[in-house]
Formats: structure tokens, C-alpha cells, sequence
């Protein structure tokens, strides 16, 4: 057998055949006594492997899974992760339907909510309210079946969308302490409430009834108070209850809220700050600009044979007859075709034209955003601040559902100058405590510039000083990450309008600091002149030959020429008075042309566009000229400083107020 033969031509040292090699190896292994018999004989052939089970075995393992089952496997999906959250889940769940509940029946929401030790690691938890209350047929699905619930399928705005919040909060109580869950629910004044114990079959996602009796629960007229036991760890902190509570006040100044956690001696109550109910969301219908191909396909099938114009018209929003015929005449199909005769691919055709064809943006009045005065007004309920400023941006539209972004902020007084700012995440009115580097709402904070606004922020930090800032993005569906609806996914349409609430409150709040900066030095300068004048009475005194105390009052009495000091405010003006909580009035459009009323805004968010898109890096103020200028009129009363000593309440002077500085004239010194 012809083997290659290593040779080493450099030394002159004999070649060293692949034979030696395999030798010098074998007998280096043999005086570790292995077999290296293995080696040298050739594998044998790779033997089929065993078969262990067949198409008919497997099948007989294959069922349904059922949807509990699912989630108790997976309950950190829903946010039931660790004991922590796990707690503060199921009180945030409770809490929003209760909102949610009493603002669709029309009632100012009061809610309770109480958490006690039920011994180690174990709590109980009640939330109530005074909202409708829940018929009793509907008591054990809503409870102890999951996704069931009454907002899925419309697109409105409401804090719940999924239908399976509350039924988790239920599974995860009863997984870890085996207790049923108890609903007490109260319809109308002259009825008795039922008191129902719940448990839910995992197997079947079905509930069980375990006790259903009738209480009488004289306290309240109507509502509903939802009762359970859960492993959960109480904390303080960010994520914590306290804060979630406080955040859910500031959204929601229309509520009343009672709290009494673990620990606390007393209850705190948080009176209603407003006493009107936000506008009712309108439904609506999908955009076309928005739908998806799965969902036509069902809305086509859904029809059930009537003409695609008719099924066009009616399924959608702002489809009108004409834009329906367009929408056949793009894809090739006769307005008239019956929706079951269609192919797949005139349904694909369909889909796309739907995309293509020029159509109204689906009407703003579906959104309810907080309004800025009623942020105003639940900031100050939270902080102790020197200023408060809130901005609305008119409404926009993401994949076809319209959203609209609010911005507050508060500064100084008692907040925090030495941290970052507190920054406040709210969906649809509701806080949202955990995954905030996962948010759109930091991804924004992070994407501006506040060195323009007279804060610093130290690179890819948030910025530092006494701020809170709030971000609230409210919408028909929040593009949340995950069905536990911690952070809201970055969509570039969402992202901008955040960016630019951001840009426009901070802008005032650099112009109040501005001012409070001049208000400040000239108070330096007051205290100055103050701390001479005795002196130079004295002196003029001895010159003149006036009496020296008549001397220094004429000198005081001039000081106002020399020093450009404020009045303090008038409270009868309307910068200064507290804001009057009001809801903003309904845009009914959004996109193409603005309507004549919102043409000014639709100005002013333009400008803030082009600054938008300007690179974040130039560390460069705004122009002086741009900043310094007092808000336009409608935006003035929106910024509101607290009543106290006049160095943190800046006002520009009058128009014909000027004072007379030294170079304006002579001064009369001595009378
Ligand atoms: N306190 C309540 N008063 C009246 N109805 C309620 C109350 N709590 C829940 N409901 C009803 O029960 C349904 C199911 O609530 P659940 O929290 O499970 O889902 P959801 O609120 O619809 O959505 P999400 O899963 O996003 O919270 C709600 O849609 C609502 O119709
Ligand atoms: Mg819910």
C-alpha cells in the first residue's frame, strides 16, 4: 500500500513514515493497557434507529389544550411571575375593570381597595366599586373562565382588551393558596346582592361554582367587590402598590379612591379631583388602512353572501359607497360579486387596495385623552412642585387605530433635585410600573434632548433634577409587548408623537426657568442696592445738607427705577388661578385635511416636527428668541405655577409698565 510519507528535507533527520506514526501511537496507548482494537478495526454500520412510537401512539397522546391550563403553566406571561408582581397584578386588574365598569355605566368610580396579612407570604385582597355590578348568570364566566369579557372585540378605548385579566388574577389566587375566589355583587338599589364562591376547572376552563347565596350589602347601591387570597410579597418602591395607587389618582382625577394596605394604621382617601366623567369612547369600526388579511378573510366569510361594496361599507370606517367602488374597481372585482363567490385572490387583491385607496383617518372622538388640565390637576394632587405644565397632541393614527399622546411634567419644590426624573407611563389611564427600558414612553425620554430644556443628562441618561414627567398615550389598542401589558411596543408613529409632547412641555418649562432665573438675579441686585443705599443717603446727606433718613426713603423709594422686581401675581389673573378641569373637545378628524378648528395646533405641531427632526446629539438650547417667548395664548393657562413668594412666580411685565432704568432720565433722588 502506497502511504504519503512526511519527510523533513530543513534537518536532514530521517522521514517519518505514517506507519511509524501509527506504531509509536499504538504502543504509547498499549502501555496504557486500552483495547485500541476499536481503532483499527472499521465501525460497524450505524445501526437504524428504534422505532418508539407510532402516528397511532402519538395520536392517542394528542388533546386539547385547554386556554387555563395554558396560562397556569405560563402565568408570567400574564404578569404573575414572581409573588411581587403577582400581588400588585391582581389588585391592577381588579382596579381597572372597576374603572372601566363604572365609566361605561356613567358613574364617577369610587373604588377601595384593601390588602391584609393572611399569614406568611399570604395576603388578602378586596377591591370595590360602585359601578353597575354584574348580573349573576355572568358572575362565575367573567370570574373563573379565561378570555371571556366584554372589550375584546370592540375596538374602543377601555383599560382591559383581552377578556382574561381578572380570571388569571383568580387562577393565580387559587394555584397558590387553593382558596376560592369571592365576588359580592350588587345590581340595583332594591335588590339583595349575591355573594358567589369561585373556582375554576383548569382542565376544562370552566368555573365551579362552590357557594351562591344571597347577602344583603346595605352600604352600596350597586357595584361589585372582588375578594382574594394569593402568595405575594408587599414592597415598597417603584413597583410598588403605594405607587401604583398614587399614578392610578393622577390618570384618573375623576375617581375616589380609599386604600388601606399592610401595615398601615389608618386608610388613605384620595377625593376626587374632577367631578365629570371623561367623554364616552366612541367604538369604531377597523380602518381599511389598518386590516390585516387574516381579518378581511373572516369580515368576507362573516358576510355571508352579501355584495363586497355592501360588506365593504359596513365593515368598515370611513368607507363610504364611492370609496367602496374604488376599492373594487382597484382590485378587479365587480361591486356586485357576492362575497362567497370570492378567490382567495381577489381577496388578496381586495386587502391590497384597501391599503392603496385614499381615505379619512378613522374619527378622533374614539380617543379620550386625559386633557391637560386634568394632568395639572393630578400632578399637584401627587406633588409638591413650583411648576406644572400638560400637553395634548392632537390625534394620530398607528396601523389604522388613532392614538393620542399627553405630556406633564412638574418641577421643583419638594421633588427630588439629585435623581433622574420620575418618569410616569400610562396606557389608557393606566400606570405602567414594570419593563421600562422595553417602553416606547422611555424610549422617547431618552430620545430628547433636555440639556435644551435646562436639565442635565448625562449621555443615554435620563435627564437629572427635580422632575416628574407623565407620558400617557391613549388609543383604541395599545401595541402593548406581551399579554401582561407592561410596555408599549416601539411603533415609529408612536415614538414622535411622544417626542413631541415631550419637546413642546419642555419648551415651557425652560421659559419658566428662564424666567425665574431673571426674576432671581434681579432679587440679587434688589439685595445690593438695598445694602448701600443707607451709606449713600449719608454721604448725599452731608453733601446736600438734607436731613440723612429723608435722604435713603427718597433713594428706597426710587429703588423700583433701578431694579426690574415683579409684582407679586394677581390672583384674579388667569395664569395664576388653579386650572379648571375640562375634557378636550372631540377632533372628529385626523388625517388629510385638518378641520378649521384645528388648524392653529395643526401650525404649531409642524413646527415641532421640523425640530423633531433635527439630530438629538447638538447639546445647543433652543434659540433664545424661540424659548423666552411667553406661551401663546391658548397654551398660557396651562402652565401653572403655584401661589407663594414671588421668586417662583416669574410674569413678564405689562405692556406700558415699564420701569425707568437709570439711563432712561434723571432720577428725582431728594424731594
Ligand atoms: N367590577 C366589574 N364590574 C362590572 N363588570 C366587570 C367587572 N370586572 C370585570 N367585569 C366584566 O368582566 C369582563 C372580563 O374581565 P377581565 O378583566 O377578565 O377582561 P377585560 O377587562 O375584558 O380585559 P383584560 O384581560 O385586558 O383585563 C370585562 O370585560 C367586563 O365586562
Ligand atoms: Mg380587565
Amino acid at each position: 500500500m502506497n502511504r504519503p510519507r512526511f519527510t523533513d528535507s530543513n534537518d536532514g533527520q530521517p522521514a517519518l513514515s505514517l506507519d511509524a506514526v501509527a506504531a509509536s501511537v499504538s504502543s504509547s496507548l498499549d502501555s496504557t493497557s486500552v483495547d485500541t482494537s476499536a481503532e483499527t478495526t472499521p465501525d460497524p454500520a450505524p445501526r437504524k434507529p428504534k422505532r418508539r412510537a407510532t402516528a397511532e401512539t402519538l395520536a392517542s397522546q394528542q388533546r386539547e389544550i385547554s386556554v387555563s391550563e395554558f396560562f397556569s403553566k405560563n402565568r408570567h406571561l400574564l404578569g404573575f411571575d414572581n409573588p411581587a408582581k403577582a400581588l400588585l397584578t391582581a389588585i391592577k386588574e381588579a382596579v381597572d375593570n372597576s374603572l372601566d365598569a363604572c365609566e361605561e355605566a356613567g358613574i364617577l368610580p369610587d373604588i377601595r381597595v384593601e390588602v391584609d396579612e393572611a399569614g406568611e407570604g399570604r395576603y388578602r385582597v378586596a377591591v370595590q366599586d360602585n359601578g353597575p355590578g354584574i348580573v349573576r348568570a355572568q358572575v362565575p364566566k367573567i370570574f373563573a373562565k379565561l378570555l371571556y369579557g366584554s372589550k375584546f372585540h370592540h375596538l374602543k378605548q377601555s383599560r382591559g382588551q383581552q377578556g382574561i385579566g381578572i380570571s388569571a388574577a383568580g387562577l393565580y389566587a387559587q394555584q397558590t393558596t387553593g382558596k376560592p375566589v369571592v365576588i359580592i355583587s350588587k345590581t340595583d338599589r332594591g335588590r339583595m346582592a349575591r355573594r358567589i364562591e369561585l373556582r375554576i376547572d383548569t382542565r376544562r376552563n370552566k368555573p365551579e361554582v362552590l357557594s351562591d347565596v344571597e347577602v344583603d350589602w346595605e352600604e352600596v347601591n350597586h357595584g361589585t367587590r372582588v375578594e382574594m387570597e394569593l402568595v405575594g410579597t408587599y414592597r415598597g418602591g417603584r413597583t410598588s402598590i403605594d405607587s401604583y395607587l398614587e399614578q392610578t389618582v393622577i390618570a384618573n382625577p375623576h375617581m375616589s379612591l380609599v386604600y388601606k394596605l399592610p401595615k398601615m394604621a389608618e386608610p388613605i382617601v384620595f377625593e376626587r379631583a374632577a367631578h365629570e366623567l371623561p367623554r364616552e369612547p366612541l367604538e369604531i369600526k377597523p380602518h381599511p388602512h389598518g386590516v390585516e388579511l387574516g381579518l378581511l378573510i373572516h369580515m368576507m366569510h362573516d358576510a355571508r353572501g352579501q355584495s363586497v361594496k355592501k360588506t365593504l361599507v359596513e365593515s368598515f370606517s370611513r368607507v363610504s359607497a364611492s370609496v367602496a367602488q374604488q376599492v373594487c374597481d382597484m382590485a378587479g372585482i365587480p361591486s356586485k360579486t357576492k362575497t362567497t363567490r370570492l378567490t382567495g385572490d381577489q381577496i388578496e387583491a381586495l386587502h391590497n387596495a384597501l391599503g392603496k385607496v385614499r381615505v379619512m383617518s378613522p374619527p378622533a372622538s374614539c380617543v379620550v385623552p386625559i386633557g391637560e388640565d386634568l394632568i395639572i390637576a393630578g400632578l399637584q394632587r401627587r406633588f409638591d412642585a413650583e411648576f406644572f405644565t400638560a400637553v395634548t397632541r392632537p390625534p394620530a393614527v398607528y396601523r389604522g387605530n388613532p392614538f393620542v399622546v399627553e405630556c406633564g411634567i412638574a418641577y421643583g419644590g419638594k421633588l427630588d433635585k439629585d435623581n433622574t426624573a420620575d418618569i410616569m407611563r400610562f396606557a389608557n389611564r393606566v400606570p405602567l410600573q414594570y419593563q421600562p427600558k422595553a417602553c416606547a414612553t422611555t424610549e422617547a425620554v431618552y430620545q430628547t434632548n433636555w440639556k435644551a430644556y435646562q436639565l442635565s443628562q448625562p449621555k443615554g441618561s435620563l435627564p437629572i433634577g427635580p422632575v416628574a414627567v407623565v407620558l400617557h398615550l391613549a388609543s383604541v389598542w395599545v401595541p402593548f409587548t406581551s399579554e401582561a401589558k407592561e410596555a408599549v411596543a416601539h411603533y415609529d408613529e408612536l415614538l414622535k408623537e411622544m417626542r413631541l409632547a415631550i419637546q413642546e412641555a419642555g419648551r415651557r418649562l425652560a421659559s419658566h426657568l428662564r424666567a425665574r432665573n431673571r426674576v432671581e438675579n434681579e432679587l440679587k441686585r434688589k439685595t445690593l442696592f438695598e445694602r448701600y443705599i443707607p451709606e449713600l443717603g449719608s454721604s448725599l446727606s452731608k453733601i446736600t445738607g438734607k436731613e440723612a433718613q429723608k435722604v435713603t426713603q427718597s433713594l428706597l423709594d426710587a429703588l423700583p427705577n433701578f431694579v426690574n422686581i415683579e409684582p407679586p401675581p394677581d390672583p384674579d389673573e388667569p395664569d395664576s388661578s388653579p386650572p379648571t378641569p375640562s375634557m378636550p373637545p372631540p377632533n372628529d378628524v385626523l388625517e388629510g385635511e385638518p378641520p378649521e378648528s384645528a388648524r392653529p395646533k395643526a401650525k404649531t405641531a409642524a413646527a415641532s416636527s421640523e425640530q423633531d427632526d433635527e439630530p438629538d446629539e447638538p447639546d445647543e438650547p433652543d434659540e433664545p428668541e424661540e424659548v423666552a417667548e411667553p406661551p401663546k395664548a391658548p397654551e398660557k393657562s396651562k402652565a401653572v405655577e403655584p401661589e407663594g413668594d414671588s421668586k417662583s412666580k416669574p410674569r413678564k411685565a405689562k405692556a406700558g409698565s415699564r420701569k425707568r432704568r437709570p439711563s432712561d432720565g434723571q432720577l428725582d433722588l431728594v424731594k
